[in-house]
């Protein structure tokens, strides 16, 4: 069964006719020419095709694209269409990657990670929930870790994290 939706992705409004079993990921990388979200595991586990979804980070291999009709989709390409973001020019400040298969997860993910914090979203390992969340190293780490880096470039990703939240850039990873 098909249906029809319209989908902006990076900006470019696009109007298909899906096959209700096609992901997110499938539609964007098959079908729209959209590669910058990767597909790793296909079963969220490792965070490559993470996308920012009508503003929220997403994993698109998990996401039935039939389901997402009207959305506004942003992609690691998308948020450098007025040059490069700022959590963008940290990993490359911190050489946050080493391939480069997961750096588009990355980006997208730590892009929600911080807007998460602005909005005062804790996480699993926040102490205080009554206090502003401090985004420290262990609060990266654990609002990260759904996006695994086979390279380990962990350390410059955590640094990069640090420095795109105005936490500093010369603390120990
Ligand atoms: S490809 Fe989506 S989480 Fe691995
Ligand atoms: S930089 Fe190679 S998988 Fe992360």
């Amino acid at each position: 069964m098909e249906t029809t939706i319209r989908l902006r992705v990076d900006g470019v409004q696009h109007e298909v006719s899906v096959d209700h079993r096609t992901t997110l990921l499938d539609l964007m990388r098959e079908r729209l020419d959209v590669t910058a979200p990767k597909k790793g595991c296909d079963h969220g586990q490792c965070g490559t095709c993470t996308v920012l979804l009508d503003g929220r980070r997403h994993l698109t291999c998990l996401a039935l694209a039939v389901a997402h009709d009207g959305a506004d989709v942003v992609t690691a390409d998308g948020l450098a269409a007025d040059g490069l973001h700022p959590v963008q020019q940290a990993f490359l400040d911190h050489d946050g990657y080493q391939c480069g298969y997961c750096t588009p997860g990355q980006v997208c993910s730590a892009v929600g990670v911080l807007d998460e914090v602005a909005q005062g979203h804790p996480s699993h390992v926040t102490g205080d929930l009554t206090a502003e969340v401090a985004l420290d190293d262990d609060e990266i780490r654990e609002r990260m870790s759904g996006n695994l880096c086979r390279c380990g470039a962990y350390p410059g990703i955590l640094a990069a994290v640090r420095q795109a939240a105005g936490t500093g850039s010369e603390q120990g990873a």
